[in-house]
């Protein structure tokens, strides 16, 4: 790679060079049978990708927050109520789009750092009904993740839709849509699936398309996701123009998918976030986040005390690595860092050199290698214990 810097944020991640490469074909008509043929096999893969037999992909140029809204506006009306489960800023952000579009949101929120417990939900669902209920599956913002299947237990024989929000978790972690249940999945390419920005994705289960079909009128054009279905159907019609290099970069990462295999992706992710977690706990750095709610994608570590933000993140920088501050509480006093896409042991050796480098040169106290000899411990642990190849 020209551009050496590793992009350990908690998305974008970093882009494999195959689908680097499919980015950077020549454009071609959005009606050429070969870009088609990559469109029909990416709603495919998408569509097996959730985990679904049934659900109706929706692949359109955007991104995670445009996926957001058509999973909301296509089957909640105005006036309708939604009970929205927030653990933190992207969580809010589904109550902040209900009230764009005159939709009445109840939150129901944890702390930063935790997860709603499954008993406070069922709590408020015992006091009354909603249109739909949002659920963050992994918030960025704060690393934890959703109990997920526990909230779809309570949900299932009732009315309300379930709407997942896996932009930081699908192709990361587990996320069975027809098993849990799940009405409207929406996420984005950027993170877990390890492709770059630029799509909104949603499925959307048979109950939620006619649901869809219900209604007579919608406040929305382009995020209407009747006017795309001819197209889903049948790549090679037009709605509007699909981004033809992106679609093209996702069909390949979603190719990487498969030739990985589901599950062993989610163990590989599993297992690094475990590396990083030892090499991260054997300098002295502490987890912001919960333990019985740590999210595989991503990690939020909490500076160590005299270590201030902007300088550590421009020692990371200096060194070849760019980490994402904190959010919200933790703005100033911890910082992302990503896991998740199509990394590997590599890229975790080379990040924690970095921190173990930028922590001394702004005076903190760490053996060189300790973070680095912990993660790989690890890792040699993982590769012990898995079946051979
Ligand atoms: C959990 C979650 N939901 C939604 C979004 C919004 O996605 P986008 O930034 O692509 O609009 C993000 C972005 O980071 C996210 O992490």
């Amino acid at each position: 790679m020209i551009d050496q810097t590793l992009t350990m944020i908690p998305g974008p991640t970093p882009v494999h060079p195959r689908i680097l490469g499919a980015l950077a074909r020549p454009t071609v008509s959005h009606v050429a049978p070969e870009f088609v043929e990559a469109f029909r096999g990416a709603i495919a893969d998408f569509r097996w990708l959730c985990q679904s037999r049934e659900g109706q992909p929706f692949i359109v140029a955007g991104g995670g927050t445009l996926a957001l809204e058509m999973g909301l506006v296509n089957v909640v009306e105005p006036g309708e109520r939604i009970l929205v489960i927030s653990q933190g800023y992207f969580g809010d952000r589904y109550a902040e789009l209900a009230g764009a579009f005159g939709i009445q949101a109840d939150v129901v929120r944890s702390e930063w750092g935790r997860a709603v417990a499954p008993e406070e939900v069922a709590a408020r669902l015992a006091a009354g009904s909603y249109a739909a209920i949002t659920i963050t599956h992994v918030d960025t913002s704060t690393g934890a993740a959703a109990p997920a299947a526990s909230y779809c237990e309570l949900l299932r024989g009732r009315k309300e839709l379930v709407i997942l929000d896996g932009v930081c978790a699908t192709g990361g972690i587990d996320e069975p849509c027809d098993t849990w249940g799940v009405d409207v999945l929406v996420t984005a390419p950027q993170k877990a699936i390890g492709a770059p920005p630029g799509l909104a994705l949603c499925l959307f289960s048979p109950r939620a398309m006619a649901r869809r079909r219900e209604r007579t009128s919608l406040p929305a054009y382009y995020a209407d996701v009747l006017r795309w279905l001819p197209v889903m159907e049948d790549p090679g019609r037009y709605y509007s123009t699909p981004c033809v290099n992106e679609v093209f970069a996702f069909a390949e990462a979603l190719r990487m998918v498969r030739a990985e295999g589901m599950s062993v992706r989610f163990l590989r992710h599993a297992g690094l976030a475990g590396a990083f977690r030892a090499g991260l706990e054997a300098i002295g750095l502490a987890l912001f986040t919960a333990p019985d709610c740590r999210a595989d994608t991503l990690s939020v570590v909490l500076l160590p005390p005299g270590v201030e933000d902007a300088s550590f993140r421009r020692a990371m920088a200096a060194r070849g690595v760019v980490v994402a501050g904190g959010l919200g509480p933790v703005a100033g006093k911890a910082f992302r860092l990503g896991h998740m896409g199509n990394i590997g042991p590599e890229e975790v050796v080379a990040t924690l050199v970095a921190l173990e480098d930028s922590l001394r040169s702004l005076g903190v106290t760490v053996e060189p290698g300790s973070a680095m000899a912990a993660a790989a411990r690890t890792l040699a642990g993982l590769r012990a214990s898995a079946p051979a190849a």
